[in-house]
């Protein structure tokens, strides 16, 4: 089933060029594997800002809570938003700044629930949001040392006091983000969770009893269970990668399964002589005489054009090397050494095909930068196909 802006649309038309499969068993099964996980009574927030990483996010939103997660993390107001009108019941947080009059409006009106960072904010919340009859829940976030979102946690308890005289509003968790929770040494994260205890402490020495507290990503989940608290906020890890090697490293199986593969088809096969040029620029030059396969995606699709020359992709279950510059809509590989190649076979660009697989965090490692990068960079263009 082809699932684009929620419309239906025929499986072939959409597999004719490239596409994304998403897998719903992967995703499945990566829940429950992390809430099995989590200590007693934690309860699992599925990030799903930037659509889901990339997975879509209305798709993904049904099938995690489905397998039993309990709260959806966004980033806007109108990714929470397209939720609610998708018929999604679940309690949404949005984790960015929400400032504008607008926006408390229309938090209000689709039942999100908001982030507040500091007094103003607090204050325009208190106007927009609830009455003292039904005060609206809102969610404070300290800055215990990422140096993002939030009030410093060195003001935080006078802030949780402030907002606490606001009748409108309930104070329902207070919450961190940790900066360096996927970093081998795991320092840092320790001292950013004892700032948040000690504000946690001083607000408990002045009399509030049950606080719901929060501050676990995926790297502080899987590392270790003493900060998982009430809540945990999980991205990469229900999208099947762990955060980084020396995290998976802990683990004697993966137990994590990739939900997302990028399928591409083979678009013309031609033979060109030794020496020949191959793509803008002639970054690479034929040594032989070549197969060459077009492949009908590009960097329009989500393929960072940095990986030219540098990636490999699966045909067949063999690897094979992408040459010259990728371009917008298509890239080439070299099928010299793999039979009669044929235009219509599939090209798995990102996933597993046979026994070989191909992840985010290996064109991440390529490219410089974070498998996250990687996956959302798929939004726009590939229609996704939810596979069960
Ligand atoms: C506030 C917040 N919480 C949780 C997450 C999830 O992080 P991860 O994908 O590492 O699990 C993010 C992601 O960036 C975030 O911004």
């Amino acid at each position: 089933m082809v699932n684009r802006e929620n419309k239906q649309i025929l499986p072939s038309l959409y597999q004719e060029r490239a596409w994304v499969e998403i897998s719903r068993t992967a995703l499945t099964s990566n829940v429950r594997y992390l809430l099995g996980r989590l200590s007693p009574g934690t309860e699992m927030m599925t990030v799903v800002k930037a659509d889901a990483y990339g997975h879509g996010a209305v798709t993904v939103a049904r099938t995690v809570l489905a397998a039993g997660a309990h709260w959806l993390g966004v980033a806007t107001v109108p990714e929470g938003i397209e939720l609610r009108e998708n018929g999604i019941s679940a309690p949404i947080l949005v984790l960015g700044a929400v400032n504008a009059a607008d926006e408390m409006r229309a938090i209000a009106h689709w039942q999100l629930q908001p982030t507040l960072t500091n007094p103003h904010q607090a204050m325009g919340a208190a106007q927009e949001l609830g009455n003292s009859e039904h005060p609206y829940p809102v969610h404070l976030k300290i800055d215990t040392g990422m140096s993002r979102l939030g009030v410093g946690w060195e003001s935080a308890v006078s802030f949780v006091q402030q907002v606490q005289e606001l009748p409108n509003l309930v104070i329902a968790s207070i919450y961190s983000h940790f900066a360096t929770a996927d970093d081998p040494d795991p320092m840092f994260m320790y001292q950013q969770h004892e700032r948040f205890i000690t504000v946690v402490n001083q607000l408990q020495q002045n009399g509030d009893g049950q606080l719901c507290l929060h501050i676990a990503n995926s790297a502080a989940t899987l590392r270790d269970s003493t900060l998982h608290h009430h809540r945990v906020r999980i991205g990469l890890a229900t999208y099947g990668l762990y955060p980084s090697s020396h995290i998976q490293d802990q683990f004697k199986e993966n137990r994590l399964c990739p939900v997302m593969q990028i399928k591409a088809r083979i678009t013309q096969v031609k033979l060109v002589g030794t020496g020949t040029g191959v793509s803008y620029g002639h970054q690479f030059v034929t040594q032989r005489p070549t197969s060459l396969a077009i492949v009908g995606i590009g960097y329009a699709d989500g393929v960072p054009r940095n990986l030219s020359n540098k990636m490999m992709v699966l045909l067949r279950g063999e690897w094979v090397r992408q040459v010259g510059a990728i371009t917008m809509d298509m890239l080439m590989i070299d099928v010299t050494d793999l039979p009669e190649v044929q235009p219509g076979e599939v090209v798995t660009v990102l996933g597993t095909d046979g026994s070989n697989h191909i992840s985010a965090h290996d064109w991440a490692m390529l490219l410089g930068t974070i498998p996250w990068e990687i996956l959302c960079g798929f939004k726009h263009r590939l229609p996704r196909i939810n596979m069960d």
